[in-house]
Formats: C-alpha cells, sequence, structure tokens
C-alpha cells in the first residue's frame, strides 16, 4: 500500500515547504518538494509512481508524528483511569505517534517482569508505538545492567513523592543510581521535606486540606529548585545523562544551557505548564492541579521564553488522568494529575500563533529533540527512509473541547469549552492511516520502539 500526502506545508528540521510525501509500506519513500520550492540538503527525493491512494493537504501542514516523551497510561492496575488501548487512540486523535510511558502503575514497573508485561501488553493492543521508562527504587540498582538498552528511553526517579509512592529519598541509592547507569535518567524533582513543610504551616489553623490555590506554595518553587539542583550536581558528579521533567519555575531554568545542542543535562516543559498559570485556578480548581503545581505567570513567561533558546530541550505532557471523583477536595485529597495526550498539539499550535514559538521550534521540542535525545531509531523527522508517522493539521479550523470528543477514558479535561483554531486531520502510524478526520481506524500498528543510545544524531 502506499500513500501520498499532497499539497501541504511540510514543516521538518527547521524548515517549510510545499510539497507532496510519499508513503511506500511503513516508511517515507519520497519528499517531493513542490515547484519552485528549493530541494532539502539531505533529502533524496524519488519519482516513486502508482500511489494507491492520495490525502490532499491542500491548505494543511505536514509533521512528523509527536513523540510524547512522558504519559501515564496507567495499565496495568490503575485501569479505573486509563489503560493503553484508550490512551493511545487519544494519542492517534491529538497527532501522538509514539509514547514513552512511566512506570508508577500497579505493580510498579521496577522489575524486569513488570517491564515485559507491559511490552507485551502494549503490542497487542497500542494504537501507536511505544516504550516504557524503567522505575528507580531504593534497591533496585542491581537491574540495571540487565535492562535492554535498545528497548527502552531511559530510567526514571522520582525524587520528590507524587502519585504512585515512588519516592527515592535515599542520598546512598541516589548516588548508585546516577553512578549505574549511562540511560537517560528522567528525574521528577520536588524537595519532599520543603513540601512537607510548607504543608504543615498550610494545616496549622485547621484545615487539613487546604484550597488548591494554596497547591503552588505548598509544592513551592524552592520546592522544586532545590531538588533540581541537587539532579544536576549529581548528573555532574557521576557524568550521567539526566533529563528532569516538567520544569515549572524561572529558577530552575538558569541551571540548563542555551543552545539546539542537546548537552548530557536537559530539561522538559509540560503542556500544562506553558498553557495553564495559578490563576486559572479559580476556574478549573483541582483540574489542573499536578505535581509539581502549575505557578505564576511569571514563571510561565519564562518557561515559554526558554522554548525559544533551548534551555527547554522538550515539550510532552505528563499526562495523568484521574478520575474527577478523584479530582475531589483540595491540596491534600484531591489527585494530581490530568489528561493532555489528545489536545497537547493544538495547545502548542495556539501558542505558535500567539507568536511564543515557530512552527519550526515546535516540531523540534515535541518531535525532533525527544528522537534525539533518547536516540529513537529511524522516527521523529520527516526523512527518506524513516518510519512514516505523519500527522496532518489544519490552520483555521475551529472546534470545541467536549465529553462528547475526549478519548481518554477519564472523560474529561481542562480544556473542555476551549475552542481550538487548529485541527488534526489526519495521524499515520507506521505507514498507516490510524485517524482520519474525526475517525479512529480500526487495527493495531503501533511498534516498540528501538534506541540507539549515544549515538544521537
Ligand atoms: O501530577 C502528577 N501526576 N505528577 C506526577 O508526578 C505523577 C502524576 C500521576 O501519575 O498522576
Ligand atoms: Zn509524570
Amino acid at each position: 500500500m502506499s500513500i501520498i500526502i499532497k499539497g501541504g506545508t511540510i514543516v521538518n528540521e527547521g524548515r517549510s515547504f510545499r510539497g507532496d510525501v510519499v508513503v511506500e509500506g511503513e516508511t517515507i519513500a519520497a519528499i517531493r518538494p513542490a515547484e519552485g520550492e528549493p530541494r532539502p540538503a539531505n533529502e533524496r527525493s524519488s519519482a516513486a509512481g502508482d500511489e494507491e491512494r492520495v490525502i490532499d493537504a491542500t491548505g494543511c501542514y505536514v509533521l512528523p508524528g509527536i513523540i510524547d516523551s512522558h504519559v501515564h497510561f496507567r495499565e496495568p492496575g490503575l485501569t479505573e483511569k486509563a489503560c493503553i488501548e484508550t490512551e493511545s487512540c487519544a494519542a492517534a486523535a491529538g497527532g501522538v505517534t509514539t509514547y514513552f510511558d512511566m512506570p508508577n502503575t500497579i505493580p510498579q514497573t521496577t522489575t524486569l517482569e513488570a517491564l515485559e508485561d507491559k511490552f507485551e501488553r502494549a503490542a497487542h493492543v497500542s494504537r501507536v508505538n511505544y516504550s516504557f521508562f524503567f522505575g528507580a527504587t531504593n534497591d533496585n540498582v542491581s537491574l540495571f545492567s540487565r535492562l535492554d538498552a535498545t528497548r527502552i528511553p531511559g530510567i526514571k526517579v522520582f525524587m520528590g513523592s507524587s502519585t504512585g509512592n515512588m519516592l527515592v529519598d535515599r542520598e546512598q541509592s541516589l548516588q548508585q543510581i546516577f553512578a549505574a547507569t549511562r540511560l537517560p535518567i528522567m528525574a521528577h524533582c520536588e524537595d519532599t521535606a520543603i513540601i512537607q513543610r510548607n504543608l504543615a504551616e498550610a494545616t496549622a489553623a485547621g484545615d487539613d486540606d487546604p484550597d488548591v490555590r494554596l497547591h503552588p506554595f505548598i509544592r513551592s518553587e524552592e520546592a522544586c529548585l532545590r531538588s533540581t539542583q541537587k539532579a544536576v550536581e549529581l548528573a555532574k558528579r557521576f557524568h550521567a545523562r539526566l533529563h528532569v521533567a516538567h520544569i515549572s519555575t524561572a529558577e530552575e531554568l538558569d541551571l540548563f544551557t542555551t543552545g539546539r545542542d542537546l548537552g548530557p543535562i536537559t530539561a522538559e516543559a509540560t503542556v500544562g505548564h506553558l498553557y495553564f498559570t495559578l490563576l486559572d485556578y479559580d476556574r478549573l480548581g483541582t483540574r489542573i492541579k499536578v505535581n509539581p503545581a502549575i505557578k505564576s505567570p511569571v514563571d510561565q513567561f519564562m518557561l515559554r521564553e526558554a522554548l525559544r533558546d533551548g534551555r527547554i530541550a522538550t515539550i510532552a505532557t505528563d499526562h495523568a488522568p484521574h478520575l474527577l471523583k478523584q479530582k475531589e477536595g483540595g491540596c491534600v485529597r484531591a489527585a494530581s494529575g490530568m489528561p493532555m495526550v489528545q489536545f497537547s498539539l493544538p495547545a502548542m499550535l495556539e501558542l505558535a500563533d500567539q507568536g511564543v514559538l515557530s512552527l519550526e521550534r515546535l516540531v523540534q521540542l515535541m518531535a525532533h529533540n525527544p528522537a534525539r535525545l533518547f536516540g529513537v531509531v529511524g522516527r521523529g523527522m520527516l526523512r527518506v527512509g524513516y518510519q512514516a508517522d505523519m500527522v496532518i493539521v489544519r490552520p483555521h479550523a475551529p472546534w470545541t473541547v467536549s465529553p462528547e470528543n475526549i478519548l481518554s477514558r477519564c472523560g474529561w479535561s481542562p480544556l473542555e469549552g476551549h475552542e481550538f483554531q487548529w485541527r488534526v486531520e489526519h495521524t499515520l502510524c507506521n505507514g498507516h492511516l490510524v485517524y482520519d478526520r474525526g475517525q479512529l481506524l480500526p487495527g493495531v500498528y503501533g511498534q516498540a520502539v528501538k534506541f540507539a543510545h549515544g549515538h544521537e544524531d
């Protein structure tokens, strides 16, 4: 089966140009700039013929499929909230063709057996490509050497307690973890002692479940900064590869370097922290309660700045579905985390329209850089011979998020009622159309991602 995507604007590797993309089988066979467009330097253009299917992309933008390197799909063990099948459908509908899932499931992905079980499950149901972080604990470092580095993006370390009770709090364990692996270490950084102190102060007056508006002051800027500093120190000391998850404060950004090269110490921003500020608690309450907390407009402004100058290397969602009834309460009782994988691309395209970042930079942060940083093989860019993972988006095509179009099992979104101007029209995964103008197409075409760590780009 071959497919030709005709007449769109291709946004790829720092350039935008009109042209066609030819897919044959699972891979990209040709990228053909339109008449009068300069040929891309490193892209061969062949004259493939006999296309069986034409997708008219006139007026649309053709991007490499989004790689979301931070999601919580909740399987196994928490499937009342979400599961691999439902959330991979949401991903496909959002133009996300690859995801890396986190280990705070039940059981936790902290043994080789639990990791294998996730691969097995995904192979049967995942609509898009997948891999799984291995979770570090206070005492499983000895397993690291037995992990197959060609199959996983890295090791997740919770250097701060959050959903799932996976805190690594012993100094010696942290040192062992940072010394034991050359795989990227994805760290959740929030200092638990500072959080506990702030919580004790906030509850001293008698309210044991303070209003969610206090969340950013309990899970404070200081708690983030202190823990991120610690992670960076450990990475430097042990020459580890560190990617700090969900940076949420202006101060933390100073710990990362500018520029387009991906050094050994990098940072992620999430769509939630880029899109919302603490002013939104009034309107959205615990729907936007997340760890680390959504913080001030100044923090958001600085995070957005850092998208452009390279201090932020990747954008992910931290897609963390909970049932709405689990979101009831305040700082203590309400679950932390929000679903986002289906809407991350339209949300970031909206920020691009506002001038926050260019389309080329968006593609770099949401597809190219996750691929480069984690050493993903054959995905993340539109190149001849690469897997045909692609998303075709249309501007000026308004639609509104509502329970009827939410595909995550949890059934709600902090974006309900919001009108987006960009629409995901088609998603291709491994050369198969998996989402087509509002319809999920049948078939399980997700594949296990392959990694070549240390050979990035
Ligand atoms: O808010 C959060 N939710 N932060 C995390 O670190 C975990 C996540 C979840 O799994 O719900
Ligand atoms: Zn997370």
